[in-house]
């Protein structure tokens, strides 16, 4: 009895939120929740510029109708989320939310979205409980999830032989989640982490860690930090001098968008991700070329998971011929629509190599060990092929 109630009051709630769907040739209304400013600033944008490249390269519209914008800078700041995305989700009665970058951010808008049923379709966070324990149909990832990158650097760290391992990370969801991820893969391979060092996000001041690395003499250090946070960090270890004698190791976050900025101090780390700058495939040789002349800019990591988000969604409105109001028509019991299967089901054609989602609306996808050279992060390797999250804890 208590499920039925729950359910027909779901229904109620997703009825008025339906009513205020876009409709007829009206403008698909995406919100973009990102971060404009801060250490994440320039993740935000790129997230951005590639989901617009994609809707520009289809005449401005998917599923033949057109895309209105609205945008809120999240600041990468989890108190201010839910509030942020109520700004998208009330006030601007958008059809679907694009973000965001932070994982603390980004489980404050799955809340609301789950609440809401509004889609949301993450072009980064990799926050695991997301298509975990709070996974939702309504909710899917054109990224990965903190685990994959950190599992994958694992393991090639363990055929690197490493036995002793440091972590040094910002203490948030990311950090933590990655080091899980890297901790059992090196366990596999028959290493540990002996240390882990964090310290609160966005701070920068490594020093004292970094004296703490020096005096333990690591066999490695695996690193998270992104955006200018990680800029700093990589000149400040080899400014340090550490790394003529400790190898540094990361998620592919850790060079990406960065190495201009970086400069010599980057110059042949390794790291791990769904992308690598040199992939020589047509789709992403023309994704680059694209993205340059449109922006001005390379195209990295974030450009490439805000272009898949558009055409994630693509191929959700291409299911119900650009009308919303179809999903809306879903049955409460189920939560399954034609638009939201159409998401789990696509193979996205991305400048990564071609991947899938999983039931739990997480990317399955190759990862990549890459070596930083020049302003590219060059393909090495296949780390780990077709790795997808182990979703512990989604029911769906
Ligand atoms: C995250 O908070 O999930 C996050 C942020 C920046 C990255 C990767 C993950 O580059």
């Amino acid at each position: 009895m208590k499920t039925l109630l729950k359910l027909a009051a779901a229904a109620a709630a997703w009825g008025v939120a339906g009513a205020a769907h876009s409709q007829g040739n009206a403008p698909i209304k995406v919100g973009l929740m990102l971060p404009y400013t801060g250490t994440y600033a320039a993740l935000g944008n790129a997230i951005e510029n590639g989901f617009k490249l994609y809707v520009q390269e289809h005449g401005g519209k998917l599923a033949g109708r057109e895309i209105q914008y609205f945008k809120v800078d999240d600041e990468s700041e989890p108190s201010k989320g839910t509030d942020n995305v109520n700004k998208l989700i009330k006030r601007d009665n958008v059809d679907v939310l694009v973000g965001t970058v932070h994982s603390g951010v980004a489980l404050a808008m799955a809340r609301a979205a789950k609440e809401n049923n509004t889609l949301l379709i993450i072009p980064n966070a990799g926050a695991d409980a997301i298509t975990g324990p709070m996974c939702a149909s309504n909710i899917v990832r054109s990224s990965f999830s903190n685990w994959q990158p950190g599992y994958a650097m694992g393991v090639v760290a363990g055929q690197k032989g490493v036995k002793r391992a440091m972590t040094i990370t910002w203490n948030y969801a990311a950090g933590a989640e990655t080091v899980k991820g890297f901790t059992e893969g090196l366990e596999k391979g028959g290493g540990k982490v002996i240390k882990e060092l964090t310290l609160p996000f966005p701070n920068v001041e490594f020093q004292a860690l970094l004296t703490e690395i020096a005096a333990q003499k690591p066999d490695a250090v695996y690193a998270f930090f992104a955006g200018g946070g990680a800029v700093k960090f990589v000149k400040d270890y080899a400014a340090a001098g550490l790394n003529k004698t400790i190898p540094l190791y990361g998620p592919g976050f850790l060079t990406d968008g960065t190495l201009e900025a970086q400069g010599p101090a980057a110059q042949g780390l390794l790291t791990t991700l769904h992308y690598a700058d040199n992939l020589d495939t047509p789709r992403n040789n023309g994704f680059r070329k694209s993205y340059a002349l449109t922006y001005k800019a390379n195209a990295d990591v974030y450009a490439v998971q805000g272009y898949d988000a558009a055409q994630i969604l693509a191929a959700g409105l291409n299911a119900v011929k650009g009308d919303l109001t179809k999903r809306d028509a879903m049955t409460a019991a189920t939560k399954r629509d034609a638009m939201t299967a159409a998401m789990r089901k696509v193979v996205v054609d991305s400048p990564r190599g071609k991947f899938t989602i999983s039931p739990a609306g997480n990317p399955v996808q190759d990862m990549y060990l890459r070596e930083a050279k020049g302003n590219n992060n060059e393909f090495k390797a296949v780390a780990v092929k077709g790795l997808a999250d182990p979703a512990r804890g989604c029911k769906m």
